[in-house]
């Protein structure tokens, strides 16, 4: 099938997440929480993974698949491209990628998703030719896609805009190149090996991004029969060959979501067990958690947090892993907000990621920003009001606030929430807080 016709959908019902857009969370004050709750699989590791599917041609199994929005986006941008996918179990995903064929990767999905660009590189390297929208802007400022498209060309591939879409084309086959990154991206780490690790020859890449998702990713396509050196390094190399096989895999678990979870047990002054959790990729939340006073006992697949009653200043500096993840950011913000003193918060990843500062200041946050820096006076209690999330991990960040406000929190726009968390409001609510989710 030419790029640009349409192709039969054929996601299945039951990947749908089944929450509806305009949700509202309600959050009441002032529970601490406390037990053990289970920690999910990888959004951000998913995604790539389910990306290459694209490459060999075949059925997948992957386990421990979270059940979110995103995910749910990337099976259907899937299946624009003839893959069909099945949940079945406890988190089981079975992909068939037997029938799939070249398409176009549609404004409609690219804008809700940007990670909709993990498919550029596959699509090349199995087609030759790739259609893909830009994503456009996101909701705290511009996210370039410079070093996705800088990749491919150091593949070989000739790479225009036309009318809002990359077109990029190989017509015969990407073959190895080098490049090194000006800056650390996992997205266009993982997109360059997508499509390198078919590409002839030998590719070198510097500053490669080291995220656990990029190692998930490198660690997927060894298993397709890929050859990769330097997993977990910034110089990986890859040893194109012809053709990979499929594979199944288990999710790596969300150190987001985890982090996310720790953070709710330290606003609360409360004691929490996560467990399913891999440590080494938790190193620098864990070390900021128990600087703002915090005891961390950890086993070797969990980690408990017993906070004090107010968390004490701390200084926090976003950078690439295993620097303390720009993901974490907003809901250290929350945290920091009611500590005992003055905390700095420095974004280097993402300079305008502060959409939520204006939403926590309607909580009683007291919070100035100067630059990418976050000047968090700690304040003795939040007041519950009425906000609205603007984005995945400021929603996280408003919820968490919320459960130490005063009164009632009511976050809107809950759709962002969902695009990331797994039922996040029920996990809570197990552990003793009072929250719940009113529909639409
Ligand atoms: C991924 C994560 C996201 C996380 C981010 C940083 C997924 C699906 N998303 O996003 O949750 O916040 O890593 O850890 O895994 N950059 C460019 N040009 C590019 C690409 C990136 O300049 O072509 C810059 C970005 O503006 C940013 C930095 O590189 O300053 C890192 O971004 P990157 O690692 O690419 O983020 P994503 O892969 O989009």
């Amino acid at each position: 099938m030419k790029i640009g016709q349409e192709s039969a959908r054929s996601i299945s019902k039951d990947t749908e997440v089944t929450t509806t857009s305009m949700d509202e969370i309600r959050v009441l004050g002032g529970y601490k929480l406390k037990g053990r709750v289970a920690a999910g699989g990888s959004k951000n590791a998913t995604l790539p993974l389910l990306a290459a599917t694209l490459l060999a041609p075949g059925t997948y199994r992957f386990t421990n698949v979270p059940e979110l929005k995103d995910v749910s986006t990337m099976l259907e941008m899937l299946s624009r491209f003839g893959i069909t996918s099945r949940r079945s179990g406890d988190h089981e995903l079975t992909i068939d990628s037997t029938n799939s064929h070249n398409a176009e990767a549609p404004y409609e999905l690219v804008k809700t998703m940007r990670a909709s660009i993990y498919v550029l590189g596959p699509l090349l390297a199995r087609y030759g030719e790739a259609r893909v929208s830009l994503p456009g802007g996101c909701a705290w400022g511009p996210r370039p896609v410079d070093l996705h498209i800088r990749a491919m060309e150091a593949l070989g591939a000739k790479v225009e805009i036309d009318h809002g879409y990359i077109v990029a084309t190989a017509p015969d086959g990407l073959r190895g190149g080098s490049i090194s990154f000006d800056v650390s991206s996992v997205g266009a780490t993982g997109n360059l090996l997508l499509a390198a690790a078919t590409a002839a020859g030998r590719t070198v890449v510097e500053n490669a991004a080291c995220e656990p998702e990029i190692q998930a990713l490198c660690e997927f396509l060894v298993a397709m029969g890929a050859k990769i050196e330097g997993i977990c390094k910034p110089q990986l190399i890859i040893h194109g060959v012809p053709e990979l096989h499929p594979a199944d895999a288990p999710m790596i678990p969300d150190r987001i979501e985890i982090g996310t979870l720790l953070v709710a047990a330290a606003i609360t002054g409360g004691d929490v067990e996560v467990t399913g959790v891999d440590l080494t990729h938790l190193g620098a939340t864990l070390s900021k958690l128990e600087a703002t006073g915090a005891s961390i006992e950890v086993a070797t697949d969990s980690v408990r947090l017993r906070a004090p009653e107010r968390p004490e200043p701390i200084s926090v500096t976003t950078r690439p892993f295993p620097g303390f993840p720009t993901d974490m950011q907003a809901q250290f913000m929350a945290l920091l907000s009611v500590g005992n003193g003055a905390s700095t918060i420095v974004d280097t990843i993402y300079h305008d990621r502060f959409t939520h500062v204006a939403e926590l200041q309607r909580l009683g946050a007291d919070i100035r920003l100067d630059g990418n820096t976050a000047h968090v006076h700690g304040v003795p209690s939040l007041s519950g009001a009425q906000v609205m999330a603007t984005d995945l991990r400021a929603s996280a960040a408003l919820i968490l606030a919320g459960l130490i406000a005063s009164g009632e929190t009511r976050v809107s726009r809950v759709y962002h929430l969902d695009r990331g968390y797994e039922r996040l409001e029920q996990k809570l609510q197990a552990l003793g807080a009072s929250i719940r989710r009113v529909k639409a």
